[in-house]
C-alpha cells in the first residue's frame, strides 16, 4: 500500500512517515522544504533501512504536484503541507489562507482526479472556541479561532466535508492535534524550527543546550494549580500512531469523522520545566513574563473516542517526551543543519 504525505518531511510528517515505513507501507513525500530539510530522508533511511520516495514540490502548485499522482498509483494521503505559525498568521494572514487553502484545493482535486478514497486531515485543538469547557470533546462547537491560522484549519475541516458529502466512496478522517512534543527514540529526527521558536518544548530545548539563555514563562497568574498554563502534551510518535491508526480506519470506512489526539492530561508549563530538567540533568532556567495574547489558560482532550473506534491511545509519558526531546537536541544542536 502507497501513502503520499504532503509535508512529510516536517516535524509531524516525517515521524508519521517513520512509523509507517515500520509497518510496511510505501511512502511517498511530497514537500518544497520551505519549513524543513532534505536531510530528513537520509535520516528516515538510517531509521527504517527504506526511503521514502521524494517529490520536491510545493503542494499548492496543482500542475506540478500533479506528477506525483500520474507516476503513482496512490491509495492514501496524509495532508500535513501547510504554513504553521500562530503569531506569523497575525502578521501575514493572506499568506496563511492562501497557502493552506491553495495547498488543500490542489490535494483535494489531485485526490478527485485519481480516485485516492482515503484522506486524513492534520487538524489541531485550536478550532475548538475559547467558550467551551475542558476537556474538548469531538462534538463539541468549533470557533470562532483567535488567529488566522486557526481559521485555515477549520475552513478546511469544511472543504473537506462538504468534498466527502459529495463523494459517498470517499473517507476522511480529520486529526485534531493537542500539543505534539518528543522526537524519534533514536535522536535521527525531531522538531527543528527555524530562527528564535515560538512553542515551548523547542524553547526549552534550546535553553537547555546553552542556545538561549533563559525561558519567559508567559503569565503565572492564570486560574491553574500552580498559575502557569496548561496543555495536553503528546509525545510525537504517539502521534505518528494515531495517524496509521487513522487510516487503517478510513480504508474500512465512508464519510468524514474527527478525532482528538492528545493523552486526555494536562500538564502546567512549570512542571514541563521540573520534568526536562529531569530529563536533561540540570535545571531549566526560566523567568515569569506576562501573559500572551491569544493563550487560553488551560485545555485538554477528551480522548474516548480516539480509544473506542480507532483503538489507539497515547502511552508514552511526560518523561518520555523530555527524554526523547532532550536526545534529539543534545545529538543535534543545530538542527538538521550539519
Ligand atoms: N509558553 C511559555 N513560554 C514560551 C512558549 C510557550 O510560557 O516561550 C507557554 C504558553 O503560554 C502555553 C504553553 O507554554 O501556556 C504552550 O505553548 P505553545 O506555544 O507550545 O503551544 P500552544 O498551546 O500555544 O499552541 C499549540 C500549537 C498551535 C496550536 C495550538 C492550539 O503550537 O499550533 O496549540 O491547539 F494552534
Amino acid at each position: 500500500m502507497t501513502v503520499l504525505l504532503t509535508g512529510g518531511a516536517g516535524y509531524i510528517g516525517s515521524h508519521t512517515a517513520a512509523e509507517l515505513l515500520a509497518a510496511g507501507y510505501d511512502v511517498i513525500i511530497a514537500d518544497n522544504f520551505s519549513n524543513s530539510s532534505p536531510a530528513v530522508l537520509d535520516r528516515l533511511e538510517q531509521i527504517a533501512w527504506k526511503r521514502p520516495k521524494l517529490y520536491n514540490v510545493d503542494v499548492s502548485d496543482k500542475s506540478a504536484f500533479e506528477r506525483v499522482f500520474a507516476e503513482n498509483k496512490i491509495d492514501s494521503v496524509i495532508h500535513f503541507a501547510g504554513y504553521k505559525s500562530v503569531g506569523e498568521s497575525v502578521r501575514v494572514p493572506l499568506n496563511y489562507y492562501r497557502n493552506n487553502i491553495d495547498c488543500t484545493l490542489a490535494t483535494l482535486e489531485l485526490v478527485d482526479k485519481y480516485s485516492v478514497n482515503s484522506f486524513i486531515f492534520s487538524s489541531s485543538a485550536t478550532v475548538y472556541g475559547a467558550e467551551n469547557e475542558v476537556p474538548y470533546r469531538e462534538d463539541m462547537r468549533v470557533g470562532p479561532c483567535s488567529n488566522p491560522y486557526g481559521w485555515t484549519k477549520l475552513f478546511i475541516e469544511q472543504i473537506i466535508k462538504d468534498f466527502s458529502s459529495a463523494k459517498p466512496e470517499f473517507s476522511a478522517v480529520l486529526l485534531r492535534y493537542f500539543n505534539p512534543v518528543g522526537a524519534h527514540r533514536s535522536g535521527l529526527i525531531g522538531e527543528d524550527p527555524r530562527g528564535i521558536p515560538n512553542n515551548l518544548m523547542p524553547y526549552i530545548s534550546k535553553v537547555a543546550v546553552g542556545a538561549l539563555p533563559v525561558l519567559k514563562i508567559f503569565g503565572n497568574d492564570y486560574p491553574t494549580r500552580d498559575g502557569t498554563g496548561v496543555r495536553d502534551y503528546i509525545h510525537v510518535i504517539d502521534l505518528a500512531k494515531g495517524h496509521v491508526a487513522a487510516m487503517r480506519f478510513a480504508e474500512n470506512n465512508r464519510g468524514t469523522e474527527v478525532f482528538n489526539l492528545g493523552t486526555g492530561k494536562g500538564e502546567s508549563v512549570l512542571e514541563m520545566v521540573g520534568a526536562f530538567g529531569n530529563a536533561c540533568g540540570r535545571p531549566v532556567p526560566y523567568e515569569f513574563a506576562p501573559r500572551r495574547s491569544g493563550d487560553l489558560p488551560e485545555y485538554y482532550a477528551d480522548v474516548r473516542k480516539a480509544n473506542e473506534v480507532l483503538g489507539w491511545k497515547a502511552e508514552l509519558s511526560v518523561a518520555d517526551m523530555c527524554r526523547d526531546a532532550w536526545n534529539w537536541q543534545s545529538r543535534n544542536p543545530n538542527g538538521y543543519e550539519e
